[in-house]
């Protein structure tokens, strides 16, 4: 049994096989936390995806017949969380579900069921015995009906994506895993879900600023209860909201016959005898959140490919249409590539990257064929203003 607190107890279901979440890479599976409180009205948060359903009511019938839970709280109507809500409602056909108005209109759409709903406001209570629960709308982080739940009864935020990882583990605290790698798949987890939402994860952090919190639950992966930990955390989100960068590079490539390559390495060498923290990514070799997780701190990225039939490679064409979604602010984007005999598609490299928020770095550098040395040393206008970028 996994014991949060005397009266909360983590009931999800552990997903070690997921490897892909909707085009995010997940090569360390996740979970799907839902928290049983058991107080006068047992209320259990948000549910699991539909095939884990036997395994959490397993979980809740370690606790609690299922029958007596009252409350039934859907932080968020992804079907992650919501999409067994339906199935458990037949062991307790009494229980109420509690759900943000957009919560409560998302629901409908998915289950054509008219349930026992209690529509919940910014700022609403709601008394379930000993504990008052506080819920908190945070519209846009990152569908419209989120909103995360709050117990000062126990200083506990329920985070539902927010402060998520993708990370299967039967441990549940983000200390007893390791921080470090726990920190690393949450700015993953930041940078391939929650990327485009800054503005209302500002907003969202300003609203959560006043509470005393002395555990964050999120509804993905590790639990954080250190208060460093919990600091942490809330200060990457902060920094990455605002499109915080650091000084860094990164390279990222695809070749056909390793003159792409050539320029990519070339690239690198000279970065990096310069002092200048940088990656090396190519794309036959990394998939497209492991990247985003690099876009999100690097302040300069280099994109290199080469043309196939007037066009870039199909593997930097999936990057720019997952990148045109994420959109990355604050940051600058140079190209680079060879071509044979038409640059058209060189083009479709540049405009993509600014339609996904880049801004230009400067010229880009495309060779016919194979360069010589000389040639190769056209690739310095790109180092020298990344220098300008990342020594400033
Ligand atoms: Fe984990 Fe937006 O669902």
């Amino acid at each position: 049994m996994h014991t949060i607190t005397d009266a909360i107890h983590w009931v999800g279901y552990i997903d070690w096989n997921l490897r892909n979440f909707h085009g995010y890479i997940t090569p360390k599976g996740s979970t799907y936390n839902a928290y049983l409180i058991m107080d006068e009205k047992p209320t259990l948060i948000d549910t699991v995806k539909y095939y884990g359903f036997d395994e959490m009511l397993e979980r809740i019938r370690a606790v609690i017949a299922p029958e007596k839970i009252a409350y039934i709280i859907s932080n968020h109507t992804e079907m992650d969380h919501s999409g067994t809500i339906d199935r458990l409602l037949s062991y307790c056909p009494n229980a109420t579900v509690v759900c943000s108005p957009k919560g409560h209109e998302h629901l409908k759409r998915h289950f054509k069921k008219e349930w026992k709903f209690k529509e919940v406001q910014d700022g609403e209570t709601l008394t379930i015995g000993a504990r008052t629960l506080q819920f908190i709308l945070t519209p846009m982080v990152h569908w419209p009906d989120n909103m995360v739940t709050y117990s000062p009864h126990d200083n506990i935020l329920f985070s539902n994506d927010g402060f998520g990882q993708h990370y299967a583990s039967t441990e549940r605290y983000a200390d007893t895993v390791g921080i470090e790698e726990v920190y690393r798949e949450a700015a993953k987890y930041y940078a391939n879900i929650v990327l485009p939402y800054g503005t209302q994860v500002m907003k969202a952090l300003g609203a959560l600023g006043g509470l005393a919190i002395d555990m964050i639950c999120p509804s993905h992966g590790l639990i954080w209860r250190r208060a460093d930990d919990i600091a942490r955390i809330i200060a990457g989100y902060r920094q990455w909201a605002q499109h915080e960068t650091e000084r860094r590079v990164v390279i990222v490539y695809d070749t056909m016959w390793k003159t792409t390559e050539r320029l990519a390495n070339y690239l690198f060498r000279r970065l990096d005898v310069n002092g200048i923290p940088v990656k090396l990514i190519s794309l036959q070799h990394a998939d497209v959140s492991e990247i985003m997780t690099e876009i999100l701190y690097a302040r300069v990225a280099l994109f290199g490919s080469p043309i196939l039939n007037n066009r870039i490679l199909p593997t930097m064409a999936a990057l720019l249409m997952y990148m045109k979604g994420l959109k990355p602010k604050s940051r600058y984007a140079g190209t680079f590539g060879s071509y044979g005999w038409a640059t058209v598609g060189f083009k479709e490299l540049e405009s993509s990257l600014a339609e996904a928020g880049f801004e230009p770095l400067t010229d880009g550098f495309y060779t016919k064929f194979i360069p010589d040395e000389t040639e190769l040393a056209g690739l310095d206008g790109i180092i020298k203003a990344v220098g300008g970028k990342v020594n400033t």
